[in-house]
């Protein structure tokens, strides 16, 4: 389930297994509230515990929603997926009627920089059955073929570089055909094996207990973990989460494409200044940069604090980022510092992890801390 979604900087999904096996236990709830692809979210609801998500990033926990609508299409009568390639096929527009298209999706016509014209037939095709879905009112579907068409935009594109081509906005010099119909349908193909496999593994662990429950216990809000009053105090067992690696990542960017296709003009021009540590304030003084994120963490920690039962866990993966404004700062320690001095929760476990040389180039992150808080 977690390699379903396409999205930077998420963790590898043993480090919520295991966080979330040890230290809660079944029926508990527990809280990620920089949810990203939903990782902990997933990890949480395998091991029967309920899930509380929260991410700014709206593309985001749509994509979250889109995997359970799949757990939940895979329970029902599944009915509607089958044949999605001839549905494809079938609703590929003529080459003259792709602005037309465009204007009555409110497609943005960005989309003819960053893809050929073959694949934005495809890519129009999929987005047609989406919004047919929409005004047929039927959600799971929509959320499923989202997903999956979210998760194949970058390499439907003819940017072949780093994602963070995309993030910065540099568009293809040359147009590369794609075989989007097989990126798409391979996709929902591997968003329904997965599925299956979910419900097997979690019938094989808690055969007496029904998954449905568990499922509509879940909360996924789109939202800024600076404000989570929509959670009551000491309601959560435990929070296992990964803060932005400072000046690191601009994950709302990341989602440009999708933004071309479903234009969510409020995430765009507001959220992104709501974004926590994004790498675009590598650009700024360090005074400005590092105090600003300390009083963003405080507004986060001072809520998870409040949430949190007493004894309860705070689990917290975070590295330092290798950006020049930054190098002064011990930004691990200091937020160390801040959870013991101001939130009284006591440190009871660090481990350093290396990340493997794959994901370097992420913001040129190469190691992490894993942090174990109690209230
Ligand atoms: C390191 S990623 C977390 C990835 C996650 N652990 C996963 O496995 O997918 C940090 C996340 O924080 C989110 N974020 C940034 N600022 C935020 C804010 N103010 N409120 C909530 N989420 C925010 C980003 O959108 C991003 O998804």
């Amino acid at each position: 389930m977690n390699s379903i979604p396409w999205y930077p900087a998420a963790f590898i999904s043993p480090i919520p297994k295991l966080l979330v096996a040890s230290l809660s236990e079944q029926g508990d709830t527990v809280l990620d509230p920089f949810g990203g692809k939903g990782t902990t979210a997933i990890e949480t609801i395998l091991q029967n515990r309920n899930a509380i998500y929260c991410d700014l990033n709206p593309f985001a926990a749509e994509s979250v929603e889109g995997l359970f609508a799949a757990l939940d299409y895979v329970m029902q009568e599944k009915n509607g997926l089958e044949n999605e390639r001839e549905r494809v096929i079938s609703n590929i527009p003529q080459l003259d009627e792709v602005d037309e298209i465009i204007q009555t999706y409110g497609v943005n016509l960005e989309i003819k920089d960053w893809f050929h014209e073959n694949t934005i037939l495809i890519l129009l095709a999929i987005v047609k059955l989406i919004h047919n879905d929409e005004n047929e009112g039927n959600t799971r579907l929509l959320l499923i073929r989202k997903l999956a068409f979210s998760s194949i935009l970058k390499f439907a594109s003819s940017q072949q570089g780093h994602f963070t081509y995309i993030t910065d906005n540099c568009k293809p010099v040359q147009k590369r055909e794609k075989d989007a119909i097989s990126l798409y349908c391979d996709k929902i193909e591997q968003i329904i094996q997965a599925s299956q496999e979910f419900i097997v593994q979690y019938k094989l662990a808690y055969p007496k207990t029904d998954l449905k429950i568990i499922l509509k216990n879940r909360k996924i809000v789109t939202g800024d973990a600076k404000d989570l009053s929509w959670i009551t105090d000491g309601s959560v067992d435990l929070v296992v989460t990964s803060p932005p690696y400072l000046c690191s990542q601009d994950y709302i960017k990341t989602m440009r494409l999708m933004n071309l296709f479903f234009e969510n003009r409020k995430a765009f021009d507001q959220d992104i200044n709501q974004e926590i540590g994004s790498r675009a304030m590598r650009r700024r003084k360090s005074d400005v940069v590092v105090p600003k994120f300390y009083s963003d963490m405080k507004m986060v920690f001072g809520n998870i604090s409040r949430v949190l039962k007493k004894d309860g866990f705070l689990a917290l993966v975070i590295g330092k980022g290798k950006a020049k404004v930054i190098s002064e700062y011990d930004i691990i320690a200091d937020l160390i510092e801040i959870l013991q001095s101001e939130y009284g929760l006591s440190l009871l476990f660090r481990q350093e992890r290396r990340i493997g040389s794959r994901v370097i180039q992420v913001g040129g992150v190469d190691k992490e801390s894993i942090l174990i808080f109690q209230k």
